[in-house]
């Protein structure tokens, strides 16, 4: 019985897959470029970093973002490996089915959900703070009763009611552009690489105009004296800052869950992967540095800050409507990349037999996982509307640190299993780098309060009864292990 937890998928399946993939092959390195930083650059950016400043780390937030920046850049290093290496959907979940084994995939498959699923309700919920705000601008107000969650969380781990009805913008656009993941892969893309082309315009524009009104005396003390209390300032505030900004970086892996739309994935995915994230580590380097220099991080503990640092200078108010226009494009493009990357992963469980096979249906004209997209839409929608943003942020983090440690570890562990495997892309020096990768993730992951912890737990308990319900029963590779 043990045994079977272990079963591994073959890389001759994994190959079958890509052969006989039925969605559209429609990605080239730029716009699997754009999909990473379309899915990265949102909230992380334009709400975390003003916050993570004023409350842990000071003008060194800049330092957080590079801690944050070498883990991803390790576990990215890994990603390319095995994206190139087994190019089919499922990213993590199929790397580790391929390692590790059926349990420790499922394992990885239901924690993604945090991830994808989790973090596409959370953006939605930013970018309806952005969408009040932006009325604002045009004069219309909505009654908060419609714009904010029905429920909220007292400590972290009960939950109240707030007397709001339902949170209905940021239900409205995660049904919006779960509509545009099913009419075509061609559709997203277009859609989303317009949108990733504003948002960084934005932010060009904001460092780039910005950066004239640096005042060095607002970086002075870069790294604000500790308070006495871990993880406020000093140091450990870096280091807590770095766990929760680390939010900011997730979504670039979600251009290895469209490994089957890339026209040439051996050379595409490695180079949209490490590309995407380059991008975006230099522009949240940059932008966090010209915040803090603009106004002093005292003064940023704002969900808005980049509207509050331009808010400090006369001459740089008309950025305003710009930043929140760019915020909510952004916002909207992560939502986006999010939910396709969720539906396809489901779509790899479904075929593999751990999920019901309704998910790995592939519509006929479309060529989308429309089953798998409008579940993970809907269920993302009612997420969003009835949750407050910050019960689900930490929670999407732990679970993204989580698969990353594991991705890190699977491509060591292959590199001495399996070693004849053709790999189009060799992660570099992979003792150093997968172990590196494994240290920096857990390092941002035990920096996570202890609650998050035990939501993670009761969430991966939940799986395991999911798996011994349905998955093991049902499990393609068990049955073949079997015949
Ligand atoms: N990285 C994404 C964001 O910051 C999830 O919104």
């Amino acid at each position: 019985m043990a045994s079977k937890l272990f079963l591994t998928k073959t890389f001759a399946s994994i190959e079958s897959e890509h052969q006989n993939s039925q969605l559209k092959r429609a990605l080239g390195p730029w716009q699997l470029t754009a999909l990473g930083i379309g899915g990265t650059i949102g909230t992380g950016i334009f709400v975390l970093t003003g916050l993570e400043a004023a409350v842990h780390a000071g003008p060194a937030i800049a330092i957080s973002f590079i801690i944050a920046g070498i883990g991803s850049l390790f576990a990215c290093l890994c990603y390319a490996e095995f994206a190139a290496m087994a190019p089919v959907s499922g990213s993590a979940y199929t790397y580790t089915y391929a390692t590790l084994g059926e349990f420790a995939a499922w394992f990885i498959g239901w924690d993604l959900l945090l991830e994808y699923m989790f973090a596409a309700s959370t953006v939605a919920v930013g970018w309806s703070r952005y969408f009040t705000t932006f009325l604002d601008f045009l004069g219309v107000s909505l009654s908060t009763n419609l714009t904010s969650a029905p429920f909220a969380s007292s400590d972290g781990l009960s939950v109240v009611l707030t007397g709001s009805y339902w949170n209905v913008p940021a239900t409205v656009i995660t049904l919006l552009v779960t509509w545009i993941c099913y009419v075509g892969i061609n559709q997203t893309s277009i859609f989303n690489t317009v949108v990733v082309l504003l948002k960084v315009a934005v932010i060009a524009a904001v460092i780039g105009f910005g950066v004239f009104f640096i005042d060095i005396a607002n970086w002075t003390p870069f790294i604000p004296e500790n308070t006495g209390v871990w993880g406020e300032f000093g140091w450990s505030g870096i280091l807590r800052a770095s766990g929760v900004i680390f939010f900011a970086y997730i979504g670039f892996d979600a251009v290895s869950t469209a490994a089957q739309e890339a026209k040439n994935p051996s050379y595409d995915l490695p180079f949209g992967l490490l590309m995407g994230l380059l991008i975006c580590t230099v522009l949240y380097i940059l932008m966090s540095a010209t915040l803090t220099g603009i106004i002093s991080y005292t003064q940023l503990n704002d969900a808005a800050p980049v509207v509050v640092a331009l808010r400090e200078h006369a001459a740089l108010q008309w950025l305003i409507p710009f930043v929140v226009f760019g915020a909510l494009a952004g916002l909207t493009s992560v939502v986006l990349v999010l939910i396709l990357g969720q539906a396809r992963i489901l779509l790899a469980m479904a075929r593999d037999g751990l999920l019901p096979p309704a998910f790995a249906k592939v519509h006929a004209n479309y060529r989308t996982p429309h089953v798998a997209t409008w579940i993970t839409g809907i269920v993302a929608a009612l997420m969003a509307g009835m949750f407050p943003i910050g019960l689900l942020a930490e929670l999407v983090s732990i679970g993204t640190l989580l698969a990353f440690v594991m991705v890190c570890a699977s491509v060591l562990i292959l590199r001495y299993t399996r070693p004849e495997i053709p790999r189009p892309f060799r992660t570099p020096y992979p003792w150093f780098v997968c172990l590196a990768g494994v240290f920096f993730c857990l390092l941002m992951a035990l920096s996570l309060p202890l609650d998050t912890w035990l939501r993670l737990i009761i969430w991966l308990l939940i799986g395991v009864v999911v798996y011994a319900c349905y998955g093991r029963h049902h499990s393609v590779v068990r049955k073949e292990a079997m015949s």
